[in-house]
């Protein structure tokens, strides 16, 4: 090779290394959008805190590349949600949209995601559907079927075989209601009345006293949480404590945010859940969608090598699993959604607090909505 073939050949090397090269200055920006404030606020603030954790303990860099993470509150409003996803894809670049506190949002950014080959990480929403509305999501929360679908079980094993079903008149409330009533009734239970109220400031009294009147084993809940303190104050009002009606359903309802402040008439109530502030694990909090969000992010660019653009980090996220401060969690190579144990709990006081307290496991759960439809 002469000294000038040799120097074409260095070039084209150096053009062909450029592209790469040039990504790799870049930092990854990841848009998270989140309700940091109205009615949703907590889930907000708890999500937000769990990102900043993870990158406290893990740095701001991962795979040779910067780690920058843009925050925009939502407020819950799919509209908010969806202009903002805009933005954060056409204008700041982002590689991954993430947080979605509420399914409406969760949904609203799914054409976005599409149409921009962009990641969305659901962090907090739980409607089952959420992962089939583009091949780009993927999710670190749950969904409320893996809650309930073990509840049923578990209730009918209980001893209990008559149920009110009473939950918040959207997506995630509709999940809860169909799929505990179908397992439950295919286990032998029978359900009295499905009763929905409305998501934004309810008043549970009328409700709950339409579900009394019905005299139940049990109340089956969902409320988003945040909203059962309200919840569990007005069930106590309405004396459905003293008359032996049991509160089961999915944890959201007794949220260890919440739980320390709902009071003695919350004793007893068994829910299912993937986390608790009981669990014995160092580090454990619903937030957990949002910690474990950033694992699944700082893993996969190790695993692409710092490659950032839509279809390498979702082909890279499928079968993805460790082990996370819940237990052990994977992402679904099929559905992109998560799998995780579900934990059956009863509020128990602990040295004088309320506790979520875990008493059987249910390992491995995947989505039974989308189990169910292959
Ligand atoms: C949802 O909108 O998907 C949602 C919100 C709060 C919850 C559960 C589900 O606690």
């Amino acid at each position: 090779m002469d000294r000038s073939t040799a120097l074409k050949a260095v070039l084209a090397v150096g053009l062909l290394a450029l592209p790469s090269a040039a990504w790799a200055q870049e930092p990854v920006k990841i848009g998270l959008i989140l309700p940091m404030t109205g009615q949703q606020a907590s889930t907000g603030k708890q999500i937000k805190a769990a990102v900043d954790l993870y990158m406290k303990e893990h740095g701001d860099a991962v795979a040779g590349r910067k780690i920058e993470v843009i925050l925009k509150d939502d407020a819950a409003v799919p509209d908010n949600t969806k202009r903002l996803a805009q933005e954060l894809i056409v204008n700041d670049k982002v590689n991954v949209i993430a947080g979605f506190g509420v399914t409406p949002a969760a949904l609203a950014a799914a054409p976005l995601a599409t149409e921009g080959k962009v990641v969305e990480l659901v962090m907090a929403a739980g409607t089952s559907i959420i992962t089939e509305r583009s091949p780009y999501i993927a999710r670190t929360s749950f969904t409320l079927a893996q809650s309930t679908v073990p509840m049923a079980d578990w209730a009918v094993k209980s001893g209990i075989k008559k149920v009110v079903t009473m939950v918040s008149d959207y997506a995630p409330g509709h999940d809860a209601e169909k799929s505990f009533i179908e397992r439950f009734k295919q286990a032998g239970g029978e359900v009295l009345e499905a009763i929905r109220f409305p998501l934004a400031n309810p008043d549970f009294a009328p409700f709950l006293q339409r579900a009394a009147d019905a005299k139940p084993d049990a109340i089956m809940v969902f409320v988003p949480s945040g909203q059962g303190g309200t919840f569990m104050k007005q069930y106590a009002e309405r004396g459905l404590d003293k008359a032996g009606i049991k509160v089961i359903g999915p944890g959201d309802v007794t949220d260890d945010d919440l739980l320390p402040a709902m009071g003695d008439a919350v004793l007893g109530a068994v829910t299912a859940h993937f986390y608790s502030a009981d669990h014995p694990s160092a580090k454990n909090f619903m937030s957990v969608g949002g910690y474990d969000g950033m694992h699944l992010i700082y893993e996969t660019l190790k695993k692409t090598g710092g490659k950032a653009d839509g279809d390498s980090l979702i082909a890279a996220m499928k079968g993805m699993a460790w082990e996370s401060p819940r237990g052990p969690i994977s992402i679904d190579p099929d559905t992109r959604d998560i799998i995780q144990n579900v934990y059956m709990r009863k509020v128990e006081k602990k040295g004088g607090e309320l506790y979520n307290v875990e008493f059987a496991t249910f390992d491995a759960i995947k989505d039974p909505v989308k189990a169910a439809n292959k």
